[in-house]
């Protein structure tokens, strides 16, 4: 069976086209929204749809060119229903329902949060529930436990900004462009991480929630005491410094999360989950405690069509597909 899987829900135009017998990525192309959202030092709605619609044809194209396939090999599409911008959103499951309307096959609208939690099942398939997962992207930094039968109980998730965008907001601040995680990651290996002690909201308290916006003010406080030569100067021990404080809130919680369901397999997902050193330090956490953890590649960290594709094929594995629906929800939590 074909996939197509269509991810719309922020600043990436991805598509990809799947095959489930045995599992394997034909193709996973993306446009990137970068240059359009960097001016404004973050992602501007209607901006993100308008680049969506100027691209998914040909990104679409792109993916069943690489795959080697004609259009009329696709068996069923996979597209974003949400959570992310409506405009976007609406482009995406537009583009779906056409396209299904033309082939006549069906097209489901997955989560994207789901899509998150399935890349790392691309790379290691034999993975089954129940299992602790972190999702650390953009726009969430949550915990969850997932049970067989796609059954999600929220242990915790973030009371402001997610662990993405503390990298975004935090960066734009010490004059990095958007978005700044990963340029964070670079500055700062083998750098000074004790150079300067940013605040861990919430990292004593005895739950699964996270705080990211005092931290976002912290680093607006110390620039405005430190000046721009001397930032610029350190800029790498302090990018060192500030990715130690939120990695270590997110190792910290997930370590709480672990203890208190017994859980012996990690699932990580998001943007964030790229991070070199977030992999290290739960990387050794799960090592000296015996629990499986599992990364996405890193290019299927960030969002893109795979992942949302392979959401699905775990769904019709499993004979829990959604009704097919072209429907899109921009606030679609996996669990309250
Ligand atoms: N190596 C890295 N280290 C830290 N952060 C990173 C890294 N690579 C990417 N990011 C961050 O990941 C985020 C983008 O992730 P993703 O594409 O999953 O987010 P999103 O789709 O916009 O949000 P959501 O999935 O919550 O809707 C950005 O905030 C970016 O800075
Ligand atoms: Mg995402």
């Amino acid at each position: 069976m074909i996939w197509l899987g269509i991810e719309s829900s922020c600043d990436e135009t991805a598509c990809a086209v799947l095959r489930d017998d045995p599992l394997e990525i034909l193709s996973n192309p993306l446009y990137s929204q970068i240059k359009e959202h960097a001016v404004y030092g973050g992602v501007v709605p209607e901006v993100a749809a308008r680049a969506h619609l100027e691209k998914i044809t040909a990104i679409t194209e792109e993916a069943i060119r690489e795959a080697k396939i004609s259009i009329s090999d696709i068996d069923a599409i996979a597209f974003t229903r949400g959570p992310g911008l409506m405009g976007p959103l609406l482009v995406g499951a537009s583009f779906a329902r056409g396209l299904s309307r033309d082939l006549s096959i069906p097209a489901y609208g997955i989560n994207h949060l789901e899509g998150h939690l399935s890349a790392a099942w691309l790379t290691e398939p034999d993975l089954e529930p129940p299992y602790l997962t972190l999702t650390v992207s953009g726009g969430h930094t949550e915990l969850v436990l997932e049970e067989p039968g796609f059954k999600y109980t929220l242990l915790g998730r973030t009371r402001d900004d997610a662990a993405g965008e503390a990298f975004d907001k935090s960066g734009i601040l010490l004059g990095l462009k958007y978005p700044a995680g990963s340029t964070i990651g670079r500055l700062a290996k083998g750098k000074n991480r004790k150079f300067y002690h940013f605040p861990r909201a919430l990292k004593n308290e005895d739950n699964g929630e996270f705080s990211f916006s005092g931290l976002k003010t912290a680093v607006r406080r110390y620039t405005e005491v430190n000046s721009k030569e001397y930032i610029q100067a350190n800029l790498g021990d302090i990018t060192a410094s500030l990715e130690d404080a939120i990695i270590d809130m997110l190792v910290s919680k997930t370590v709480w999360a672990l203890k208190k369901t017994g859980m012996k397999t990690l699932i990580v997902g998001g943007g964030v989950s790229a991070n070199g050193l977030l992999r290290e330090r739960l990387g050794n956490y799960c090592k000296s405690n015996c629990i499986r953890l599992a990364f996405p590649s890193l290019y299927n960290s960030t969002d893109n069509g795979a992942m949302i594709a392979a959401a699905a094929i775990r769904r019709a594995r499993a004979g829990l597909l959604p009704a097919c629906s072209t429907e899109v929800k921009p606030w679609l939590p996996l669990a309250e």
